[in-house]
């Protein structure tokens, strides 16, 4: 009997703009049938065994890193780390050169995380094999959106018509707009909130609405996905002072005393304490940030499985 079940066909996951309802639909439920995997006795299972990915990270991460590593493990791939820093990059390789080499090492996967915008997609278009996008500049990170959503779903049994308001540097960040492509597509209402300068022009033409007030803007919220401060990328130092910012949009036990009981508070790592948040808040009974980390892994398995036989079709 034929089904309406939809198919994935692409070789590479770029970002989430690209993306249909039902694409998105589909990695969430492949994420939800892998999940219970990690809870076994025996955390694998054979369906990358003979794959090959490579992880090539040449901006610094944690989660994302570590979790595309122990997603493709439990998946029976081999996993091979590039030390960007004690590469052959240090010696003036450009990106589609070295994964071209990566490539001719039979790799069948690249994870990587650039910090040029459209990294990624460069990439993909030089290669036949699989690449996945952990971060390219301030323009996607897919996967961290996916997993963000992935838990708000699993918390409130959906996402249509949720209230979800991302507070934070929305100029800087791959997060947002990964997230806001997701969410928007899935139908929840999303409010971005931040001082005017953290806000990008034309920011509400992907179907958003602005506030620069943080008590309004968490009102009628079911969840807050709080950016990280990325100060790192104050070239022009036009940032609030870091006391500043917490005094007028950090999340505190006082502020969510006026929120919906039960919201959800979100953060995707790593968390600046006492400047996006109170530890009280980050440690408290809303916050879902470790449940994050670890659903990190579920997706980041559906992603590769997909991607992997997205590539088999393409050839
Ligand atoms: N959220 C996130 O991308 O964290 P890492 O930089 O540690 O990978």
């Amino acid at each position: 009997m034929a089904t309406n079940k939809p198919k994935w066909i692409r070789k590479d996951l770029l970002g989430l703009g690209d993306l249909s309802r039902e694409e998105i639909e589909l990695i969430l439920d492949t994420a939800y049938s892998f999940k219970e995997i990690s809870t076994r006795q025996i955390k694998k299972v054979p369906a990358l065994r003979g794959k090959m990915v490579v992880n090539l990270f040449y901006e610094p991460s944690t989660r994302t890193r570590v979790s595309f590593e122990v997603a493709a493990k439990r998946l029976s791939a081999d996993v091979i780390n590039v030390a960007v820093e004690t590469s052959s990059v240090k010696k003036g390789e450009t990106l589609a050169d070295t994964g071209r080499n990566i490539q001719a090492l039979k790799a069948d996967i690249i994870v990587v995380r650039h910090n040029c915008s459209g990294a990624a997609l460069m990439l993909a278009r030089h290669l036949d094999i699989s690449v996945v996008n952990a971060g390219d500049g301030w323009h996607e990170h897919p996967t961290q959106a996916l997993l963000d959503i992935f838990t708000l779903k699993e918390k409130m049994g959906k996402i249509s018509g949720l209230n979800v308001v991302i507070v934070g540097d929305i100029a800087h960040s791959r997060v947002a707009r990964s997230n806001i492509w997701g969410l928007t597509k899935l139908g929840a209402n999303v409010v971005v909130c931040a001082p005017p300068v953290l806000i990008p022009a034309a920011i509400e033409q992907m179907g958003v609405r602005i506030s620069h007030n943080i008590e309004e803007a968490l009102e009628n919220a079911d969840a807050v996905n709080v950016l990280r401060m990325q100060f790192e990328r104050d070239e022009l130092g036009a940032f609030p002072k870091q006391m500043e910012y917490f005094r007028n949009f950090g999340i505190t036990k006082e502020r969510l005393g006026k929120a919906k009981r039960d919201i959800i508070v979100m953060h995707p790592g790593p968390l600046n304490r006492g400047i996006e948040m109170s530890s009280e808040v980050a440690d408290g009974a809303n916050s879902v940030i470790l449940e994050q980390v670890t659903n990190g892994i579920a997706v980041r398995m559906a992603v590769l499985f997909l991607v992997a036989q997205g590539r088999e079709k393409s050839r």
